[in-house]
Formats: C-alpha cells, structure tokens, sequence
C-alpha cells in the first residue's frame, strides 16, 4: 500500500482525531517506533522524532531506522515540523515557516545510507531537499487553514542538545541561516536517499542565543495554538496528490550499487 507520513518533534506527540496504532518496524539499522492509521486513516504512518514521551535527544535519534522504516510501510510522501529558534528578527518566535534549504553543522550521526562496501555508494543532488512539489501544496492549502507561512527559510541544524552560544548564532546568521534547529539533518537527506517526497514546516519558539534578550526563552503556547490547524494542513495536502513537477526520485547517482538486504535494495 502506497503510504504518507507525518514526522514531529518538540511539542507534538499525536494527531487529534486521527486513531493510530503502536508498531515496531524492524530495519537493517535497528528498530523504528511508528504509529499507523486506524480506518479511513489507513494509509497515513506517525512518527515522534524523540519518542512518545520525548526521552530521544536530538543527537541519538535514529534518523536512519526511522526513514528506512518508512520507506519500509510503502511511504512515498513525508511533512515533518521542526521546533526552531529565530535568526533571522523577520522570523519571530510564533511564526511557521516552509523550509527551502539546511546548513548541517551536526557531528557524528549517521546521516547516509550509502556508506560504501555492501551498503554501496551513491551521492545524491541537495537541490531542492526540500520537494518542490510538497512546499508548493504547504504554502496553497495554508490560508484555507487560517494558516500564514513564511515560503522560504534556510535552516541550521546544530548537534544539541545544548543551545548555541550568541557567537555561534552570529556566525550562523551570517552564512545565511534564517532559524536553527536540532534535528532538520540527517533526516531530510536520508529521505532523499531513498527518493522520497520531503518538506518541513518549522515553528519558531524562541529568539536564538543572543537575538533578543539575554537568555533563551521558549514560547510553547504559540505553537499549542498553531499545532491543530498544522496538523490539518499536513492531513490536508498528504491526501492531494502531487501536483507540481519536482526532483525527489531523481537525485541519485548511484555509483557502487548496494548488495541485496543492506537498506539501498529498496530504491
Ligand atoms: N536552537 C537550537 N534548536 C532549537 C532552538 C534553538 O534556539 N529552539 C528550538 N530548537
């Protein structure tokens, strides 16, 4: 069965109204924890980046057991949130926005599928990481909503799970990112990887290090308030089909072929 996904971070753990149910889905990169729809819902699989009950720091998520999993139910179409932090003051905290590009300043997870012997080797084309298609549906559908989303904003996706220091911040801003988070990278490029249809929505609960004030505070009910109408829209646009020309099946040039059962097989 062709699937969608949504994936959450901070601050969204369900889906109102939607009847899911708890699966384990075991991957060549460890196990995933997922949550499929329940009746007309049947085709739509739930994710929680930290876990249901956030106990997954951003830096131990397993990026690729989740992706591959997905990959796995037949998912072809993933919108995910992302918590972030504002660089950029045309960004305040309580705004959503569609995300057009990443700067990866992680370290040290394992943020490639293609990891060379019987994995096999393949580089894959970050253009547009983000589909085209799936942004262009985001930003459309978002007024009927009640919904204003900001159409572009490059993200900087840091290790955490400590904050950045206003130095870092003023270096981030500088190299052209508009918000910063912690777990944008690896998973947009890992769904790439595996051709599938990405776009992230990122909503802003604080001034980043430095930006405004002197410590970092986070702003929870803006985005409890947003969170329904977001959700919706995902639902929404998840149920049209993709209606724009984009890239996502065909980033991938593949140079050494991965061996049968090694996680590549399935492209
Ligand atoms: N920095 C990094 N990640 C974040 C932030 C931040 O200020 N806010 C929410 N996620």
């Amino acid at each position: 069965m062709e699937r969608v996904a949504i994936i959450t971070g901070t601050g969204i753990y369900q889906i109102p109204g939607v009847h899911l149910q708890s699966r384990v889905v075991s991957t060549p990169y460890g196990d995933a924890l997922v949550q499929v729809g329940q009746g007309e819902e049947e085709n739509l699989v739930f994710l929680t980046r930290h876990g249901p009950d956030h106990r997954t720091p951003p830096h131990k998520i397993n990026y690729r057991a989740n992706i591959k999993a997905l990959k796995m139910l037949g998912v072809t179409r993933i919108l995910a949130t992302n918590a972030v932090g504002s660089i950029n003051p045309v960004l305040p905290p309580g705004s959503l926005a569609v995300l057009s590009d990443f700067i990866d300043f992680t370290s040290g997870r394992q943020s490639t599928f293609f990891d060379g012997g019987s994995a096999g080797l393949a580089h894959t084309d970050m253009h547009d990481v983000y589909c085209p298609a799936l942004r262009q549906a985001l930003l459309a559908q978002a007024p009927a909503f009640g919904l204003s989303l900001v159409p572009e904003a490059v993200y900087v996706c840091t290790n955490g799970p400590r904050f950045e220091t206003p130095a870092e911040i003023r270096m981030y801003g500088r190299l052209g990112a508009d918000v910063v988070g912690m777990t944008g990278v690896p998973e947009a490029p890992l769904a790439r990887e595996l051709e599938m249809h990405y776009a992230a929505v990122a909503f802003s609960i604080n001034w980043a290090a430095g930006v405004a004030g002197q410590a970092i505070e986070i702003d929870r009910q803006g985005l409890e308030a947003l969170t329904p109408r977001l959700l919706d829209l995902f639902l929404q646009v998840l149920r049209l089909p993709l209606s724009a020309d984009c890239p996502c099946t065909r980033s991938v040039m593949v140079m050494h072929p991965p061996q049968t059962g090694q996680g590549g097989d399935i492209l």
